[in-house]
């Protein structure tokens, strides 16, 4: 089973969302030992206004990479469709505290599919509704735009939100954030907390290569410490 990355370390998660969706393959493929992790961003128009990819196309990109497939599923029914995202290659399955009823069952069975857990809460979710939870997961992922489109500005509040989580997270557990960052925001949002970073437009939006974009985000981010 892939796992996700050793903390502390700084992951850039391109986010597909953001790429030209007729060469995805290509696309991911030139991204082999610039990033370890691929984000892809799932939305069934129902949970969000935006519809994107199903476990198809994820089963098609999978030769394609050996990447970790951090999978965002921004879905109102993760229980039902988790395990086809897995069967497809997701390595790691990340659902919404707000669409389930009973988020440890959720864990449990993401669990015995075998893979990474992680948990998202949109901008008007306290962080405090992760309690119940948060010991048992791997990862959670703080939307700091409102999810279903990429291309937003990143909402500041999102900056003591990440430091709150940092304080609710063990140093072995990863704090992922989605949305709106860029070169001139990463370093902060690393230093309220963050340690794997969600990135569409500032990778595949940009007049250079995806894999330069990744450079010069890995050296933003070096312009600060982490706390710890
Ligand atoms: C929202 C998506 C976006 C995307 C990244 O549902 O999850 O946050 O991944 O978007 P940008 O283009 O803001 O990096
Ligand atoms: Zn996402």
């Amino acid at each position: 089973m892939r796992k996700l990355p050793e903390n502390p370390s700084i992951e850039i998660a391109p986010s597909i969302l953001a790429a030209d969706f007729s060469r995805l393959g290509e696309i991911i493929g030139g991204l082999e030992g610039y990033v370890r992790l691929l984000h892809l961003d799932i939305m069934d128009g129902h949970f969000v206004p935006n519809i994107t990819i199903g476990p198809p196309v994820v089963a098609m990109l999978r030769p394609h990479s050996t990447l970790f497939f951090d999978t965002h599923l921004m879905i109102s029914d993760p229980m039902k469709y988790a395990p086809e995202f897995v069967k497809a290659g997701s390595n790691g399955i990340t659902f919404h505290l707000e669409v389930v009823d009973d988020p440890h069952a959720m864990i449990k069975l993401l669990r015995n599919l075998g893979v990474n857990v992680g948990i998202s809460i949109k901008p008007a979710t306290p962080v405090e509704a992760l309690e119940p939870v948060i010991n048992d997961i791997d990862m959670v992922l703080l939307m700091t735009v409102e999810p279903g489109f990429g291309g937003q500005e990143f909402i500041p509040e999102s900056m003591d939100r990440c430091r709150t989580l940092r304080t609710m997270l063990r140093d072995d557990q990863r704090l992922e954030v989605d949305g709106g960052i860029y070169a001139d925001n990463i370093a902060d949002i690393v230093a309220a907390g963050a340690d794997t970073i969600v990135v569409g437009t500032a990778v595949f939006r940009q007049p250079c290569p995806p894999s330069q974009a990744v450079a010069d985000l890995k050296d933003a981010a070096r312009q600060c410490r982490p706390p710890r």
